[in-house]
């Protein structure tokens, strides 16, 4: 049986400890938003072999032994199925120059892949013209936690280009500042 008192021991919260909720959905992802990150595009091909991609701010790096990145999407989402299923994933890590299809790709629609330049990249997984980076990955693992599905892939390939990034901080589009 969990100890409720023994909460001090990293990891050791019992699983049926009722959990604080002190913020509203919308103040917690306000406050997360606060964070700057870069904008990707996350796509691949569904079991039709028709090309599936979404924005994402969510990706991050998590090894670089054995090469590691991960990402999260929203288990509701109409390209769940199709990730889960797809061998490879390429992650296009947008440009300053991208934010249309930043915005294009983050409202769901049949014709995301309608515009733009895109070549198939590993498992048919779109590769996009004009990023800053772009890692194409197999999928090595996924797992449902709370309402989102965590994506880790490992890097196969990879190119990076000297354009400035785009960067989506506080709900807005921006470009990288001055360095510090
Ligand atoms: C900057 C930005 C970042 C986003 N990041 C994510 C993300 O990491 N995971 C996610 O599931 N949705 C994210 N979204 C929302 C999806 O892009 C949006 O819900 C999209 O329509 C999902 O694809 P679907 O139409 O295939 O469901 C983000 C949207 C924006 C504008």
């Amino acid at each position: 049986m969990s100890d409720p008192g023994n909460v001090d021991a990293p990891g050791l919260l019992p699983d049926d400890h009722p959990g604080p909720t002190p913020h509203t959905v919308d103040e917690l992802r306000r406050a997360l938003g606060r964070f700057a990150t870069g904008v990707t595009l996350v796509t691949c091909r569904d079991a039709a072999g028709a090309p599936v991609g979404l924005t994402a701010n969510s990706f991050n790096a998590l090894s670089l032994t054995p090469p590691l990145v991960l990402w999260s999407l929203r288990s509701a989402s109409l390209s769940a199925q199709s990730f889960a299923a797809a061998s490879h994933f390429a992650v296009n890590v947008l440009s300053e120059g991208q934010v249309n299809l930043s915005r294009r790709f983050a409202t769901p629609q049949r014709t995301k892949f309608d515009e733009g330049e895109w070549r198939d990249g590993l498992g048919g997984a779109p590769v996009l013209a004009g990023c800053v980076a772009v890692f194409e990955c197999r999928l090595r693992s996924h797992q449902a936690e709370g309402d989102h599905v965590l994506f880790i892939g490992e890097i196969l390939r990879l190119q990076e280009s000297g354009l400035a990034p785009l960067v989506y901080q506080g709900g807005q589009y921006r470009g990288v500042g001055d360095p510090l």
